[in-house]
């Protein structure tokens, strides 16, 4: 079984990664110091797959720590580094703590990668890196545009740390820019648990209908779109947790074409906010309060991926429809507020 670390294993993305992995036969590793999870997430993950993941609770921000972390594990074969600090409006308040734990962390671990001959490393990049697309669907070679907030552009130099990384070492990668994953695992023994008001479309939806919150803005009715609202490629979570197993795949079995590569995840189809809405209606059920309020600044009007290369190179699609993400995540809301 190969030892695969995976870091922010108990996030959400993380998680569902997870029991990806161990579905594919991999043995995990999990460091996470629990700053936007919570442990119980080992349990979800533990009751779906019957194997619980090694856990250590490590701060990778604390470079002793990581050092120590890697002389304790000497056989870990691949890494796929999800940690990092995500949310896009609190990195305009806190740009330091952004750019030190999402670029310390990422240069700790591939100096550990280079002192121990870890080749194997998977980032989560971000369609983020994109901006405003001159053209859609968005393809791998769309310019990387200006970074609109702090969070942007630590993916943007984290993608460029591993880049010149890769050129000087053996280290091979591969970088996913994820578009916007939504949904849980079909079980719901995990999901997503945004810490406070969320700021991402789906928890919002999801917590509104719970009753959590009152009523869930839309942000803007008069973008260049059909409909007015901005568009967006919603993938499901557990079709992006297959992808990062396919891609570590790629790497272990020296099928990379290049030290570095990088791949768009998402479906390749492009939604509105309203039709989020609708569907995430029809297919629970449950009406939602809803008002149309202005623009929240920064967003961008539509983003929708080409997943040309990841469906030929990487042979990985994504099968769920974003009904089925829509459903799973009402089951995982409903399951934590006990409704
Ligand atoms: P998340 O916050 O749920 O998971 C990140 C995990 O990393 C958390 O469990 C957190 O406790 C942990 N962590 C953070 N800093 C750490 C540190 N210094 N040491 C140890 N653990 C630490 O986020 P997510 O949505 O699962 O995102 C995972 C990755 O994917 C992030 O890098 C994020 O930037 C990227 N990403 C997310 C999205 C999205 O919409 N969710 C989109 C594109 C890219
Ligand atoms: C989706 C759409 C909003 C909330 C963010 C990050 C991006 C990436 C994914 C990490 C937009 C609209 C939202 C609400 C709304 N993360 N909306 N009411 O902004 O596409 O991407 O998460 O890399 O970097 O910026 O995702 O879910 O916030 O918004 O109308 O209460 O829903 O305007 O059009 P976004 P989101």
């Amino acid at each position: 079984m190969k030892k695969i670390l995976v870091t922010g294993g108990l996030g959400y993305i993380g998680s569902h990664t997870v029991v990806a992995l161990q579905e594919a036969g991999f043995e995990v590793v999990i460091v996470d110091n629990l700053s936007n999870s919570s442990i119980n997430v080992l349990e979800g993950i533990t009751n779906i797959t019957s194997t619980s993941p090694i856990f250590e609770r490590l701060d990778l921000r604390v470079k002793q720590d990581v050092v120590d972390f890697f002389k304790r594990h000497t056989d870990i074969e691949g890494i796929i580094h999800f940690a990092a600090s995500k949310a896009v409006g609190e990195s305009v308040e806190k740009p330091l703590l952004y750019y030190e734990n999402n670029l310390n962390t990422l240069i700790y671990l591939l100096q550990e990668c280079m002192a121990h001959s870890i080749h194997n490393f998977i980032f989560s990049s971000s369609c983020t890196v994109y901006g405003e697309p001159d053209k859609l669907p968005i393809t791998e070679n769309a310019a990387v545009k200006e970074a609109i907030s702090p969070y942007g552009n630590t993916k943007q130099i984290s993608e460029e740390i591993i880049l010149d990384t890769c050129q000087v070492s053996e280290i091979k990668s591969i970088a996913l820019r994820y578009f916007n994953p939504i949904g849980a695992h079909h079980s719901a023994e995990i999901g997503e648990l945004p810490v406070g008001v969320p700021q991402n479309l789906v928890p919002f939806i999801t917590q509104t209908a719970a009753g959590l919150r009152d009523t869930l803005s839309i942000f803007g009715n008069d973008y260049p779109t059909p409909d007015g609202s901005c568009i967006r490629d919603y993938i499901h979570v557990m079709d992006l947790a297959h992808a990062h197993v396919v891609a570590l795949q790629r790497l272990l079995s020296v099928k990379n074409t290049a030290n570095y590569e990088i791949f768009n995840v998402g479906t390749g189809r492009g939604s509105s906010v309203l039709e989020v809405v609708n569907a995430f209606e029809k297919v629970t059920g449950e009406k939602l309060n809803y008002k149309i309020v202005d623009r929240r600044p920064g967003d961008v009007v539509s983003v929708y991926a080409d997943t040309t290369k990841a469906n030929t190179t990487l042979g990985w699609k994504a099968e769920r429809s974003m009904e089925e993400a829509l459903a799973s995540a009402w089951k995982w809301e409903q399951k934590i507020r006990n409704l």
